[in-house]
């Protein structure tokens, strides 16, 4: 054989797709400090398997999963986490996994900020039990919720599912804690991913497809 290619091989790779993308950007940037003697790996592994073993449906294991995607899609993500400067991170990272998975992961993604406003102004000891970051990153991101804006945000479709991914999210921060490889949580990403976007990621597959990935959306 020359290895010449052969009709069964395609001619150019296929595009990055969502999760490959996901998986590009985890070996990329998931060495940045979460802060808190973790990375930003480990924290998204804690959390999606505190999710899962809390048995949330897959939606919210993906949400807890990639709800500090944003961290990684800025464009200076390094600087941001290291100065502590408020990179709208949940936006980013709620408008970047819209494009691919349904509000049931998108939108904890988008509120797990304000979830943490929800519960320092609810929740008597709440703020005092938040770590040194969370603390910190609290005054950038407004301080806790007013009683209107507790009113507003717990009438919210996704407010308990964002309230969940943020209780995984204060306890995700361990030094030592055995989790499944993110590939374990691609595979669940994979089953939530819209009817649309799946079928272009098998078409890409077959080295048809022409979707962009989903970071610098
Ligand atoms: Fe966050
Ligand atoms: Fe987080």
């Amino acid at each position: 054989m020359d290895g010449a290619p052969t009709h069964k091989q395609p001619m150019k790779p296929a595009p990055a797709l969502p999760l490959d993308e996901i998986d590009r950007l985890y070996a990329a940037r998931g060495d940045l400090q979460y802060g808190e003697s973790v990375t930003q790996r480990e924290h998204a592994l804690q959390c999606a398997t505190l999710a899962e073993q809390s048995g949330a449906g897959a939606e919210l294991v993906v949400a807890a999963l990639l709800h500090d995607i944003g961290h990684l899609l800025h464009r200076d993500a390094a600087g941001a986490l290291q100065t502590g400067a408020n990179d709208m991170h949940e936006a980013l990272g709620a408008k970047a996994l819209g494009r691919w998975f349904g509000p049931g992961v998108a939108q904890p993604v988008a509120l797990h900020v304000q979830a943490k406003r929800f519960l320092c102004a609810r929740e008597p000891g709440y703020l005092e039990g938040l770590s040194a970051v969370s603390r910190r990153s609290l005054e950038i991101q407004g301080g806790p919720m007013s009683a209107a804006q507790t009113a507003v945000f717990e009438r919210l479709e996704h407010a308990s599912g964002a309230l969940l991914v943020r209780r995984w999210d204060d306890l995700g921060k361990q030094a030592q804690m055995a989790t499944p490889p993110l590939a374990h949580f691609l595979a669940i990403a994979g089953r939530c991913l819209l009817p649309r976007r799946a079928g272009a990621v098998r078409r890409a597959h077959r080295g048809s497809a022409t979707e962009s990935p989903v970071a610098g959306s």
